[in-house]
Formats: C-alpha cells, sequence, structure tokens
C-alpha cells in the first residue's frame, strides 16, 4: 500500500530523515515509536506530501508521490487521510457541518449523501448523538473521535495518525484507541505514530523504532519488545516511554 524507499529530508542544514525504508501492507496496522527528535512526524509527513523529500521515492497506492506533481498529490489526498494531535475542528460549525464540509465542497456530493455519509462515520465513532453539538461542547476524546470520523467520511485506503492521543488523559485516550481498533479490526491500513506503547505492542501488526532519522529496527511487536537486538531499543523500552 505504501512503499517507501531510501528517503532522506532534510530541513536546510539539518539532515533529519537519513534513507528511511519501509514497506506498509495492506490491511496493516504499523506503529512508529522512538524518541522526540527522531523523524517520526516528518517521516508521516513525507507520506503525505505535507514535506519534499530530498532524496529517495515513496509510492502509495503504486502511484509515485512527488509534490511538484500536482496530480499525483491530488490522488494521495483522495487515497490517504491524516489525523493529528490538534484536532482542528471548525469552532462555528456542528459536528455534522465539520464532517460534511469536505464532501459537499470537495467530493461535490449533495447535502443529503454527505448527511448520510457523515451519521455514518459518526456511528462508527460512537457519536451519533452528537452530530449537532458544536467542538466547544465535546470531551478532547470525542473532538479527537470526530477528526477520525471525518477523516473517515473521505474513504481513505490509508489513515495516518500522529500522536493522536497524546493530548488526552488516560479514559479519553482509551476510547480514542478503541476506535482505532475497531478500525484495524475492520481491515483498515494504519500508520500510527505513538507513545502509547502497550496499544502497539497489543494491536500493531509491524513496530517501526526510528532513530535518529532512520528505521532502527523493525517487525513484529513479539519480536520487537521481547527480543529487541540493539541497544538503542532496548534502552528506549526500558525508559518506559
Ligand atoms: N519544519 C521544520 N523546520 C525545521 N526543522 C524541523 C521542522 N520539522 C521538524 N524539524 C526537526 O526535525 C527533527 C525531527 O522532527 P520530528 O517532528 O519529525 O520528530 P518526532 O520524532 O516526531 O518527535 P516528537 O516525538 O517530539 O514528536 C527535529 O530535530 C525537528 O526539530
Ligand atoms: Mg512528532
Amino acid at each position: 500500500m505504501i512503499v517507501v524507499d531510501n528517503v532522506s529530508k532534510s530541513f536546510g542544514p539539518l539532515q533529519v530523515l537519513h534513507g528511511v525504508s519501509l514497506t506498509i501492507e495492506r490491511g496493516t496496522m504499523v506503529a512508529i515509536v522512538g524518541r522526540s527528535g527522531s523523524g517520526k512526524s516528518t517521516l508521516l509527513r513525507c507520506m503525505n506530501a505535507l514535506e519534499e523529500i530530498n532524496g529517495g521515492t515513496i509510492q502509495v497506492c503504486g502511484n509515485r508521490v512527488a509534490m511538484e506533481d500536482r496530480a499525483s498529490v491530488k490522488r494521495l489526498r483522495s487515497e490517504v487521510g491524516m489525523v493529528f494531535q490538534s484536532y482542528n475542528l471548525f469552532p462555528h460549525l456542528t459536528v455534522l457541518r465539520n464532517i460534511t464540509l469536505a464532501l459537499t465542497v470537495v467530493q461535490k456530493k449533495s447535502r443529503a449523501d454527505a448527511d448520510a455519509i457523515a451519521h455514518k462515520v459518526l456511528g462508527l465513532v460512537g457519536l451519533a448523538d452528537k452530530a449537532e453539538a458544536y467542538p466547544e461542547q465535546l470531551s478532547g476524546g470525542q473532538a479527537q473521535r470526530v477528526a477520525i470520523a471525518r477523516s473517515l467520511a473521505l474513504s481513505p485506503k490509508v489513515l495516518l495518525f500522529d500522536e493522536v492521543t497524546s493530548a488526552l488523559d488516560p479514559e479519553l485516550t482509551g476510547e480514542v484507541l478503541k476506535v482505532m481498533e475497531d478500525l484495524a479490526r475492520d481491515g483498515m491500513t494504519m500508520v500510527l505514530v505513538t507513545h502509547e506503547m502497550a496499544f502497539a505492542r497489543r494491536v500493531a501488526d509491524i513496530v517501526v523504532f526510528m532513530h535518529q532519522g532512520k528505521v532502527w529496527e523493525a517487525g513484529p511487536p513479539a519480536e520487537i519488545f521481547a527480543d529487541p537486538k540493539t541497544p538503542e531499543l532496548r534502552q528506549f523500552l526500558s525508559s518506559g516511554l
């Protein structure tokens, strides 16, 4: 579904990604973990063409992504959804309108079709009763689930999540992780940057440990957690983060 091949990325003189290669199979959940500053968010942003890469290639659903190729970026946007730590809901729009906006404006769906889709995805994240609420009336966990619903409404083939629970307290974190686990069970392809190690261990198919802008180790959670090969991963796991 996604093939990242030898990707390098620099910000000015600072090289952040050093030849990252990673293959994400359809229907799998890949969890990216690693220390702050190891390049996790940058890698995710490169996958979604929010950053231009300086070397290597990224293919999504068989198509090479290049920021200068507007058609490839447009296709990518229709295939890949991304959810961030800050949910970025429009405060002046109801939950329903937050979800239908892109459906009516970008996808040119009728209001009735868009509403039907919005109600369906709100049901999937357990918020069927919040359609008419405004973002300020939601808890952090509910707002984050609306943000996930908004991505789902566009029927992406892949969903990228960047630390979607790190602003939430433990109880709210649990309800968002539950939604992500349900999506995984339904076969959604997902890449998530997370500090939730217990969740990654239990739910992810592949765990990728990034260190100093490289894929330092990657494998099924049973291997990564039970039998780390490098001192860096061993230390990361024992640091409790
Ligand atoms: N737009 C930018 N301009 C300059 N430097 C950047 C930019 N974005 C990220 N960096 C730098 O790239 C490095 C990797 O950042 P990145 O956000 O990918 O790390 P991360 O692994 O996601 O960390 P965290 O766990 O703290 O979110 C950091 O040194 C960061 O300062
Ligand atoms: Mg980050």
